[in-house]
């Protein structure tokens, strides 16, 4: 009889679930759709320990009918889908994954940006619809990517694997940071910091790395997107509620912007109504760390974490320390 009980709530590689379900009695999420409120806030109850996803709601009352709970190990690197602060308050030990998908998300970017500035999906659609007839020197032209400039806003870990890509396309990276980094490293990415302003009135791609905080909700609003030039694109693989989506869509409709590459929305997974209508907008379903590389690796780091946890050790990508001393592992 396995005494520590952990709750899963997606569905991860099957060895590293046997491997848990070797130590703990494990509860998991079978189904490839998140569980509704009602059964998550019942599976908690008894849980040591929870495997979280970006679609569970981990808020006070979770937190409140979870009294056995002692780690938090989010299945991804972006948590703000969790109430950190009142996890720390109760000496509830949270984790991420960071590292492990930026390669795979600035490949997401990039591919949004070689995909909406060449068309790419609605070339593929005219071409199965049996609408390509003829070649023709002006028909069906996208925008070059090689020798453009790229803003970069949230120059982290994935920022910066975007800019190393960008440097093969020749392009002149941008970047605005809430704090500049060090002048080497601008170098070593060959990054320009300028006002958020400024990358918005000379990019031709902006990109979006920062994480969703109360700061940078609805960071692109309509005053924003108003400042970028009429042929240039968005590109958003970060999350959501960064942008106003309303904004968003009342731009490219009146053609402000030239485009958007979108793997994340605001009211996700609903979209609002309109953008499946237009033309110059792609739409992926949050597939930014969605290789199986990385998944599998997402999966051994938020099991590391969760049995350095329930072990009573510090999780190697803890993300609230203060946590250790309401939970008296720290005097
Ligand atoms: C991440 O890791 O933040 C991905 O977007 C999945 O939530």
């Amino acid at each position: 009889m396995k005494d520590t009980r952990i709750l899963i709530t997606g569905r991860l590689p099957e060895d590293i679930m046997a491997s848990l379900a070797e130590k703990y009695a494990v509860d998991a999420n079978m189904e490839d759709r998140p569980f509704d409120r009602q059964k998550l806030l019942q599976s908690i109850r008894d849980k040591d320990g929870l495997i979280s996803m970006i679609t569970d709601s981990v808020d006070e009352e979770l937190l409140n009918v979870s009294a056995r709970l002692k780690i938090i190990a989010h299945f991804g690197v972006g948590y703000n889908n969790i109430d950190v602060k009142a996890a720390t308050l109760r000496g509830i030990l949270v984790s991420n994954t960071p590292g492990v998908l930026t390669d795979a998300t600035a490949e997401l970017a990039f591919a949004l940006i070689l995909a909406i500035s060449r068309r790419l999906v609605a070339g593929d659609r005219i071409t199965r619809e049996g609408r390509f007839q003829y070649w023709a020197p002006m028909l069906f032209l996208g925008r070059e990517v090689t020798g453009k400039t790229l803003g970069i806003i949230g120059l982290g870990k994935i920022g910066k694997a975007v800019a190393m890509r960008a440097k093969g396309f020749a392009m002149r990276v941008l970047y605005h940071n809430r704090n500049r980094i060090d002048i080497s490293e601008e170098k070593a990415f060959n990054a320009e910091y300028v006002s958020l302003k400024t990358l918005l009135m000379e990019s031709d791609f902006v990109s979006l790395h920062v994480p969703l905080t109360e700061h940078t909700k609805h960071l692109i609003g309509a005053d924003k997107l108003s400042l970028m030039k009429p042929t240039a694109y968005l590109i958003n693989t970060s999350r959501g509620p960064v942008v106003d989506e309303q904004a968003l869509l009342n731009a490219l409709r009146e053609r402000k912007i030239e485009g958007a590459g979108l793997d994340v929305y605001e009211h996700e997974p609903a979209l609002t109504p309109g953008l499946t209508e237009l033309d110059n907008v792609i739409l992926l379903p949050h597939v930014g760390s969605g290789t199986l590389e990385t998944r599998v690796r997402m999966a051994t780091m938020a099991a590391e974490n969760l049995i350095a946890g329930l072990n009573g050790e510090v999780p190697p990508n803890l993300v609230n320390p203060e946590a250790l001393t309401h939970r008296g592992l720290i005097k």
